[in-house]
């Protein structure tokens, strides 16, 4: 077999080690062949595409970002796009199957192609762990970690200016990352889409903190809103998939803690630092697992289904469970966080 691999959508690190492992055990146990698609559905749709030997993978865990590059491209759009050109250009060329690796967008047209009888099988790729049908996602614990670590630095400077420090993580519209490196870098309010609050119930948990002493670290991820908004902020447009760029909203917070609580406060935007560099030890165990478990997944002709963890076991769903409706963080998770905030 041939098989074409992608990677689509926002990077994260551990993209590299499911290619190298869907590359290691495609060609020692099954013989298979593999080309990579260049940036992502674009690379499919327009037939541009490099051989992936044996070779190519080498060392490839422990490195950040993807060899084949990413892009939001989607499969739908364009001239060349749509089932029956792409299904033509794998027909040419001899590839007979494809391994998307990518997030909710990505997996729904994925889902969409193998509907139409493309024979696709998906991998969840995404730093927001946003995905149903799998525990979690690579990506998120080294996205989590690099949180972390800013929350630890900010809470130094805070401390010594006696400042209010908001922090805005990714996530889009979930709180997962947020909860996580909130919790684990002791942040005195976190602040999730699943979860608005008040600016006044803010504010009291940030004087709470000062009234104690403390310097307040409140961590906020971009997709919360206040009580007050309809929606997500957002002012950077759409996205290819129209999902609205967001981003921005610990600078909308943080003037308003300082106005109604006289304490001077500072917003930080990590941004895209939690998509870069090298994956933590568990998402290089956890992707190389996946591409592993995508290559028999293949071979099968599973077609239309992802890998996914469940547990500690990896295991096959279809792709339409995995898409359905969002991995959003569940009330008990938030009230037990909630104990700490103040
Ligand atoms: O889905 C991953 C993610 O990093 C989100 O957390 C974030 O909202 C978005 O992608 C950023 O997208 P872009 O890389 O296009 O700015």
């Amino acid at each position: 077999m041939k098989i074409g691999i992608l990677t689509s959508g926002g990077d994260c690190p551990g993209l590299n080690a499911v290619i190298r492992g869907a590359v290691l055990k495609g060609d020692k146990i099954y013989g298979h062949q593999f080309v990579g698609f260049r940036w992502g559905w674009r690379g499919v749709v327009e037939g541009d595409f490099i051989d992936l030997p044996r070779h190519r993978v080498r060392g490839l865990s422990k490195e950040g970002g993807t060899i084949l590059g990413s892009s939001r491209t989607n499969p739908y759009e364009g001239e060349r796009g749509g089932p029956e050109n792409i299904q033509r250009m794998l027909d040419e060329n001899g590839i007979d199957a494809i391994i998307a690796i990518g997030g909710e967008g990505t997996l729904t047209a994925a889902r969409r192609l193998a509907d139409e009888g493309l024979h696709i099988v998906g991998v969840p790729k995404t730093i927001d762990n946003d995905l149903e049908a799998t525990d979690y996602s690579f990506g998120f614990d080294t996205a989590v970690g690099i949180a972390t670590e800013a929350i630890d630095r900010l809470r130094t400077t805070a401390e010594s200016h006696q400042r209010c420090m908001v922090v805005e993580v990714m996530g889009r519209y979930v709180g997962w990352i947020a909860l996580h490196a909130g919790m684990a870098g002791g942040a005195h309010a976190i602040l999730i889409p699943e979860q608005p609050q008040s600016i006044e119930q803010i504010c009291d948990w940030v004087q709470q903190v000062r009234d104690r002493g403390r310097a307040p670290v409140v961590c906020v991820s971009e997709g919360f809103r206040l009580t007050t908004m309809d929606e997500a902020y957002s002012h950077k447009g759409l996205d290819a998939f129209n999902r609205p760029l967001l981003g921005g909203i610990a600078e909308i917070i943080a003037p308003m803690i300082e106005e109604r609580t006289g304490i001077e406060s500072r917003a930080t935007v990590i941004g895209h630092v939690q998509r870069g560099g090298a994956p933590s030890a568990f998402d290089r165990v956890l992707a190389t697992r996946l591409g592993l478990a995508a290559v028999d997944a293949v071979d099968a002709g599973q077609w239309g289904t992802m890998v996914s963890l469940r547990g500690t076991e990896v295991i096959d769903v279809s792709i339409t469970d995995a898409t359905r409706r969002l991995n959003t963080v569940p009330p008990h998770r938030y009230e037990e966080a909630k104990l700490l905030f103040g």
